[in-house]
């Protein structure tokens, strides 16, 4: 594999009123945050963080998903996102980020 991780954040928006989307909840926010730590912990190139359009989890956003785990996650907060980096990026710790990982029938 290209990239020991590869991490898609769907940043889609749409108008009020319509299906509910990530963009407005933060997800520019959290990738501009997640995409900073892995450039100050020297990954780039290894890791690659980038946002997407809608993956089709638009009630549970904002909504991320993790290559080659195919694990689906929902990060809200940046406090969110710093464990999301210290435990699924930096160490595979999936028990420490169970509260962050959506199940597949959500
Ligand atoms: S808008 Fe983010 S998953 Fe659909």
């Amino acid at each position: 594999m290209y990239f020991d991780k590869h991490v898609f954040v769907c940043e889609n928006v749409r108008a009020e009123g319509e299906r509910p989307s990530c963009g407005p909840k933060g997800s520019p926010q959290l990738l501009a945050y997640m995409k900073k730590r892995v450039q100050e912990l020297g990954l780039k190139g290894k890791i690659r963080i980038q946002k997407s359009g809608c993956l089709d989890r638009c009630e549970l956003g904002p909504v991320q998903v993790s290559y080659p785990e195919g694990l689906w996650f929902s990060i809200k907060t940046q406090e969110d996102a710093e464990v999301f980096i210290q435990n699924h990026i930096l160490e595979n710790k999936p028990e420490a980020i169970r509260h962050l990982t959506l199940k597949d029938e959500e």
